[in-house]
């Protein structure tokens, strides 16, 4: 199969959707790859590095686009990218179809199919495509919340470690799932006193027994929050309600109750944000803004500020995909993996996600009839 990885355009997104090492791993199943100049270099990797690995580096987007019959991407196509869409394509990226009506028309028109990698779906619920960037973002919020604790980034001058005989900071994670349970691993050995506020009794044991003590955990409830943000340093928000926005568990009122120069980083911010007084997303570029005196980080993308970490982690989950979407192409590979279909989200016209199909008002195809059909 000829395999296409254009140089992603979206504003600060330096991802790329495939390594070198996944170009050598591709070329040596019997592939063609061919990867757009520069398409690596927000994440380390030269057009030498892809040549090695025996990928074609093609001078235009439109010379990789042409040539290819399946395209991998990290973001959405945006609209000048539309153009490209052929039938007999296969686009296999992160899509978020929901909010953009005018790329799952554009994918409906040109009749290709369309695999998103939010939605592929293992058969205990979990999302492995997803799953890395949070496990990246949760890292980062600890990390970001020590930096802006510091005097010239508008903290209050705490070393989250402390000091020999001074008290070290203390963080509370709102939320213990995966942004959660990474953020507290990164506190923890920043040396912080961490406490995990989740609802699920089952995953409060499961993290008591995973930090055997060194992390305090704690039953989410309003009388909790309260007690414990009024006394953090930092609050890290990490909630996720699937489907639905993000609540917002910790109030106005419990924000005003901080000490000035606490901070708080939002990462649920991509769902609509878990603290009452984060009430806008930030930059990389510019991702503070102050609330009572606490300082707010609501950064949507944090995972894009460590491209080449980021990169791989991401790279390291789609591979397996890939190249099994590229051995049997994509309808063999489609049906032998459950959990790959669920990633179908547009079939030649036809759109196989329903939440999609409802929030565009289109007709919805169940994916087990759509493939089923192609049996015939
Ligand atoms: N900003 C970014 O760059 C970025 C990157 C990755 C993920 N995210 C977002 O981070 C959020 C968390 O993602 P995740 O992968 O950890 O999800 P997850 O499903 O693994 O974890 C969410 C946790 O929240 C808990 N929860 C639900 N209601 C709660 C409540 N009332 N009190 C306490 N805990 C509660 C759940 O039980 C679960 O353990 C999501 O909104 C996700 O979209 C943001």
């Amino acid at each position: 199969m000829r395999v296409g990885v254009p140089k992603e355009i979206k504003t600060d997104e330096m991802r790329v959707a495939l390594t070198p090492a996944g170009a050598l791993a591709l070329t040596r199943d019997g592939h063609d790859v061919v990867v757009e100049t520069d398409a690596g270099k927000g994440s380390g990797f030269s057009n030498d590095q892809y040549l090695k690995a025996g990928a074609r580096v093609e001078e235009s987007a439109q010379g990789v686009w042409q040539d290819a019959q399946m395209i991998l991407k990290v973001k959405e196509p945006i609209e000048g990218e539309y153009g490209y869409f052929r039938e007999d394509m296969l686009l296999f990226t992160y899509l978020h179809l929901a909010p953009e009506r005018h790329l799952t028309e554009a994918l409906i028109r040109s009749a290709m199919i369309a695999v998103a990698y939010e939605t592929v779906q293992k058969p205990d619920g979990s999302l492995p495509l997803l799953i890395p960037m949070s496990e990246i973002a949760g890292r980062m919020a600890s990390q970001v919340g020590a930096h802006f604790l510091e005097n010239p980034y508008g903290g209050r001058g705490i070393l989250l470690s402390g000091a020999p005989g001074v008290l070290p900071g203390r963080v509370v994670v709102v939320g213990g799932g995966v942004v959660g349970l990474n953020a507290a691993r990164v506190a923890l050995g920043l040396g912080a006193a961490v406490t995990i506020v989740e609802v699920n009794p089952d995953r409060l044991r499961f993290l008591d027994d995973l930090f055997q003590g060194r992390v305090q955990t704690l039953m989410s409830n309003a009388y909790n929050l309260a007690q414990v943000v009024s006394q953090a340093d930092l609050v890290i928000g990490a909630v996720l309600i699937p489907g639905a926005r993000a609540p917002h568990l910790v109030t106005a009122t419990m924000v005003q109750s901080m000490r000035p120069g606490a901070v708080i980083v939002d990462v649920a911010i991509d769902q609509g944000g878990s603290i009452a007084t984060i009430d806008q997303v930030t930059t990389h570029s510019c991702p503070t803004y102050l609330r009572f005196g606490v300082v707010h980080y609501a950064v949507a993308n944090m995972p894009g500020a460590v491209a080449r970490t980021s990169t791989l982690a991401l790279t390291n989950a789609t591979l397996p995909y890939v190249r099994s979407l590229a051995a049997l192409g994509p309808v063999a590979a489609l049906k032998q993996d459950p959990s790959l279909a669920k990633g179908l989200n547009v079939f030649r016209g036809k759109v196989t996600m329903q939440a999609v199909a409802q929030a565009h008002d289109l007709a919805y195809f169940p994916l087990e009839n759509v493939l089923a059909e192609e049996r015939r």
